[in-house]
């Protein structure tokens, strides 16, 4: 039976390799390792074989299956990696060259403008020591609105306002102050930081409104912070975005979790300030409110407000993107029309 065993191990050689593809090698492996196959052929042999014979059986069969099992292997890895090769050799695009990406036909991707614009705001910040946070799109009370010192009363969380969920413990967040509250719970003071993202509130749009949006939240918190710092960040912030000086105005803005707070006007890029669509003809554009955090939503986020204060402000990015491009519509921007995106994408 030994000898049996060693005469399979040379056909199976044989067989092996003359399969040359991935079935044929299927083919010998159900021949002489399946169920049926000639090695449990041989092992049905031994039924009336000695203890000595069976042992000693037992072991080749067992040597010679894994032998068997481990060529098989060997070889099918070998054809799929040349599979792959010979795709990679056949279909290979570099990415990178973009004049051969048009040459196939094919565009190119870019960053949205939103993208473009949060990235460059970001450097600006980085630049300034501040971090960037992240938070999640599905929010409940507390973070949206509680914790915020806006109570179960206030207007903003009006039906009309908010996508709640069914429920009604849930929400899409209105705004990326919810970020605030989530950069409080997990860090001491001093800190600061931005958190940009998008947000979502149920109502009309128009030109200058969309129901899905985004905000680039900042928060500030140390000893002795002031007015003068928080609009000395936010003139920083708009010269940097727009390489040169911008007129803004600043206006009292009232907001539950700053006090006092902010309205931070531009004056509409779009028109120069005449009146058109995107101001709705007042010549401004209310981009950047902003004020000093109160002290509730401080207590709030665990922070001695004896000792410390600090800014926040909740940047309008699609606004601010369509003044950078004199946009006149904001619904363009999330439209997913290519036309439009494409005047963007930079080769
Ligand atoms: C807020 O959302 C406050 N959380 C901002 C804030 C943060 C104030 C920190 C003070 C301190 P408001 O609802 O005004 O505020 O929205 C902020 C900005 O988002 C607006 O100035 C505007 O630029 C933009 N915005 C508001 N609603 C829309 C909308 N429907 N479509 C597009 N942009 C909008």
């Amino acid at each position: 039976m030994l000898e049996q065993l060693e005469i399979l191990r040379k056909e199976f050689d044989t067989d092996l390799s003359a399969a040359i593809d991935k079935n044929a090698i299927l083919n010998v492996k159900s021949q002489y390792i399946g169920k049926t196959g000639k090695m449990n052929d041989i092992l049905g042999k031994m039924k009336d074989a000695s203890i000595e014979v069976k042992k000693s059986v037992g072991a080749k069969s067992n040597e010679i299956k894994n032998e068997m099992s481990i060529k098989i292997d060997e070889k099918l890895a070998k054809i799929e990696a040349d599979e792959i090769n010979e795709n990679l050799a056949k279909n290979w695009v570099d990415i990178t060259l973009t004049e051969s990406i048009k040459d196939l036909g094919l565009t190119a991707a870019g960053y949205h403008p939103v993208s473009i614009v949060q990235r460059e705001i970001e450097d600006i910040f980085i630049s300034m020591g501040f971090e960037i946070l992240d938070g999640p799109h599905i929010e409940d009370e507390y973070h949206n609105f509680e914790a915020l010192n806006i109570p179960a009363t206030h207007p903003a969380r009006d039906m009309q306002d908010t996508f709640w969920f069914s429920d009604m413990k849930h929400l899409l967040r209105t705004h990326t102050s919810t970020i605030q509250v989530r950069g409080m719970e997990t860090r001491k003071p001093p800190f600061k930081f931005v958190g940009p993202g998008k947000v979502f509130r149920c109502e009309a749009t128009d030109a200058s409104h969309e129901i899905a949006f985004h905000q680039l939240e900042g928060m500030l918190v140390g000893e002795n912070v002031s007015v003068a710092n928080l609009i000395y960040f936010m003139k920083t912030l708009l010269s940097e975005i727009f390489k040169k000086d911008v007129e803004v105005r600043l206006r009292p803005g009232f907001f539950p979790f700053v006090e006092p707070g902010f309205e931070l006007d531009i004056r509409c890029l779009n028109c120069g300030g005449k009146g058109c669509s995107v101001c709705k003809q007042s010549g401004w554009l209310e981009l950047l409110p902003c004020g000093m955090v109160h002290p509730n939503v401080l207590k709030y986020g665990g922070i001695d407000t004896e000792k410390y204060n600090g800014f926040a402000f909740g940047l309008g990015l699609d606004r601010l993107v369509m003044m950078r491009y004199k946009i006149d519509d904001i619904r363009h921007i999330h439209s997913g029309d290519l036309r439009f995106a494409k005047q963007f994408a930079e080769f």
